[in-house]
């Protein structure tokens, strides 16, 4: 099941991955070097791996999984469909590429601190697996949250944010744009591991040198 969650300028698509098995293949082989240190990845037991790394992270020696292609090629298409049938792929991308591509391990006492992911991306957090949880969650252990933008476009209206808490469980698919503030609160026993892939897009012209959405001012 996918459900869609909009406020103003910010949205979250929430869906579900059936067979995760391939994903859960290549972490076998994700490059072991962490850098948490570096990320929003916190906590005594946390790590942080990536799978294709970014550009500002540069470290010759990476070595990206070898099933890694297949894997990308079948989640990129995941996400465009949910992007398309949601009226929310980015009006001049013709594609989604993947631009990088990390897993996080998170064990007792591990949580991400508030962070966003810059502009012009998409981004996706898929859950491998998630620890055990209290039934009601009231006090938000191992919740993801996100910040809503929902203020008016009027520069005098009052901001209007609002925090969204999620309960993750395996196979949960979130995308949402990367401008988003989110976090993960603390979790408990157990282990929460996700598949994070940020992506840009093709445009379909250069903005200025195009036809297709071009403006003029005389
Ligand atoms: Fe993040």
């Amino acid at each position: 099941m996918t459900k869609l969650f909009r406020e103003g300028k910010s949205w979250l698509i929430i869906s579900q991955i059936e067979n995760t098995s391939d994903l859960e293949h290549m972490l076998t082989t994700v490059d072991p070097f962490d850098y948490s240190e570096f990320t929003s990845a916190k906590g005594i037991n946390s790590q942080q791996n990536y799978i294709l790394p970014p550009s500002w992270l540069p470290r010759p020696e990476h070595q990206v999984p070898p099933t890694w292609p297949t894997v990308c090629d079948r989640y990129t298409m995941i996400v465009q469909k949910l992007l398309v049938d949601n009226c929310l792929m980015p009006f001049n991308w013709h594609r989604l590429y993947a631009k990088s591509a990390w897993t996080v391990q998170g064990q007792a006492g591990s949580y991400h601190t508030i962070h966003e992911h810059g502009p012009n991306s998409i981004s996706t957090i898929l859950y491998t697996a998630v620890p055990p949880r209290p039934q009601d969650n009231s006090d938000y252990t191992g919740s993801v949250y996100f910040v809503m933008d929902g203020s008016s476009y009027n520069d005098t209206a009052v901001p209007a944010t609002r925090v969204m808490h999620i309960n993750p469980h395996p196979g949960m698919l979130i995308v949402f744009p990367s401008f988003i503030l989110h976090g993960v609160y603390p979790q408990s026993s157990g282990l929460r591991q996700t598949v994070n892939i940020d992506y840009h897009g093709n445009p379909d012209f250069e903005y200025g040198l195009g036809t297709a959405g071009s403006t003029s001012y005389n």
